[in-house]
């Protein structure tokens, strides 16, 4: 897809469509832009009150002259309302509306924004939504579905906004590098193909990296736990490290750390019908680490980066791990297996003991689909955030507000730890069904040594079970994590160094 953007309406290009917004007014709908070259036409669907322009309407009109022969009047709520997420949605209902018409062309006019909102949310709304995924189609339905928006123009954007149309669109592609990942089959990535896409970054930038730890250097380096959950399956479990050198020279390094189960069937507590046809999402984590090196690699970031992905299919086969079994973890900790479905804690584990160890890094952010209990609390609209640092908390939550992938913060309260007590090893895997995602949490956090460490628990937020709420999602994949941590790393990290 062309995009560009024009300060001026006058200086579009011909296109398909126009869409113009309109704010919600107390009886009927305004026009939110200043430029008003079809004003008759208009004036009716506003006038009379047809048209309210709450967020998301919108109302297809045909023009008799002028650069485009079509108009789509979109409504973007009240203006005294108007935040970076519900411009984001409205733009979404435009370009679904131009997608119905399959049109290829369109020219998207801004309103006029007050100063704490950016046209930057109005660039995410229509790329988020232009993401398609076609790559399980049939060929007809291909042919049919795979097709969008060819050319783009923003028209209305202040000179000094326009360099965030090329960062919004690096961006984008790399939540949808994430969210294809997530969608594709589970088999189709599997750890090879991580590894291979991982070792592929090596050639984009001479800043990257990249060590693949297979099973046997695993069993030399005595990763118990990784080794247990990767036991069933036919591929993997490998350990993939992806160091990205930002800032030579500076020491500040942030680690972030993806769960990255391939497919998760429970293991020998096999999930139930209901449960487990999800279960593809189980990389999600590992994959917006993906999404976030290349961002960074794209952007140029100046800020040292350790991507992680801990890696295995937990399967079941003659070879899986048991219930009721101790497994010794790479830090020394032996660990009693209450339930094997409770894994992503073990291959995390793991994991985040070996990078500290190996690379002392200034921080680590993991990214975790990691429990079914954290949807019961916050469902699919927030993720849920567990850290041992506040001040590594206020900068996550700074970014969250700017990107609108929201973040809840959970205890870890010492007392939970009671609830993985081992009466034969020093921890168990798995407690009572209480406060689980806390006690998996607290479970992660006995692998911390002194670092300022947040969990971000995404099994909410990855994949989505209800798109309706999400209008800029069009798939259940979501890419959640890569806008909020490219923010995070723009605005924070190594900001004292
Ligand atoms: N991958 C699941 C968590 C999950 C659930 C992710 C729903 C996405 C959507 C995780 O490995 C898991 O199975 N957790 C268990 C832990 C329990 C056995 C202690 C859970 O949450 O039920
Ligand atoms: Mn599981
Ligand atoms: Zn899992």
């Amino acid at each position: 897809m062309q995009t560009k953007c024009v300060a001026k309406c006058a200086q579009r290009p011909s296109a398909e469509v126009i869409v113009i917004p309109v704010w919600e007014g107390t009886k009927k709908g305004e026009l939110a832009c200043d430029e008003t070259e079809y004003p008759d036409v208009l004036r009716f669907p506003l006038d009379s009150g047809d048209f309210h322009g709450k967020q998301g309407e919108t109302l297809l009109l045909y023009l008799s002259k002028g650069k485009e022969k079509r108009a789509i009047l979109l409504g973007l709520g009240k203006q005294n309302e108007c935040t970076s997420e519900s411009l984001r949605c409205a733009y979404a209902s435009a370009v679904k509306g131009i997608h119905s018409k399959k049109l290829k062309s369109a020219n998207f006019l801004l309103p006029s924004l007050s100063a704490n909102v950016s046209c930057k949310a109005i660039f995410e709304g229509v790329l988020l939504t232009e993401y398609s995924f076609d790559q399980l189609r049939g060929e007809s339905l291909k042919e049919k579905k795979g097709h969008g928006l060819h050319n783009v123009c923003f028209c209305g954007v202040p000179a000094k906004e326009n360099h965030l149309l090329k960062q919004t669109e690096i961006i984008i592609s790399a939540v949808n590098f994430t969210r294809d990942l997530v969608n594709r089959n589970a088999d189709d990535t599997d750890a090879g193909t991580l590894a291979k896409i991982s070792k592929d970054l090596e050639k984009k930038s001479n800043k990257i990296k990249t060590t693949v730890l297979e099973k046997k250097q695993l069993e030399k380096l005595e990763m118990g736990l990784l080794l247990a959950v990767g036991r069933g399956a036919e591929r993997g479990p490998v350990l993939i490290i992806i160091e990205y050198q930002g800032n030579p020279q500076s020491k500040d390094t942030t680690a972030i750390i993806g769960k990255g189960i391939t497919f998760d069937t429970g293991g020998l507590n096999l999930k139930p019908t209901g449960g487990i046809e999800t279960m593809k999402c189980d990389m999600a984590g590992a994959a917006a680490t993906l999404g976030v090196i290349q961002a960074a690699v794209d952007l140029g970031l100046k800020t040292n980066l350790l991507c992680v992905l801990a890696v295995a299919e937990n399967a079941i086969g003659p070879a899986s791990y048991k219930p009721g079994d101790v497994y010794r973890s790479y830090s020394g900790k032996t660990v009693e297996i209450s339930n094997t479905d409770a894994e992503g804690r073990l291959v995390l584990a793991d994991a985040l003991s070996y990078i500290q160890d190996k690379y002392k890094p200034s921080r680590l952010i993991d990214m975790a689909t990691l429990t079914g209990e954290i949807v019961v609390a916050l469902g699919e609209a927030a993720t849920g955030l567990f850290s041992n640092d506040d001040a590594l908390v206020k900068d996550l939550e700074k970014a969250a507000e700017r990107t609108d992938e929201r973040l809840w913060r959970m205890p870890l309260y010492p007392q939970y730890k009671m609830l993985l007590k081992s009466t034969i090893a020093d921890i168990k895997n798995a407690g009572p069904r209480t406060a689980s995602s806390c006690s998996a949490a607290i479970f992660l956090e006995q692998f911390i040594k002194n670092t300022p460490w947040a969990h971000l628990d995404i099994a909410g937020t990855a994949y989505l079970s209800d798109l309706k709420p999400y209008p800029y999602h069009q798939t259940p994949a979501t890419g959640v994590g890569v806008r909020l941590l490219i923010d995070f790393l723009m605005h924070f990290a190594g900001k004292n160094s």
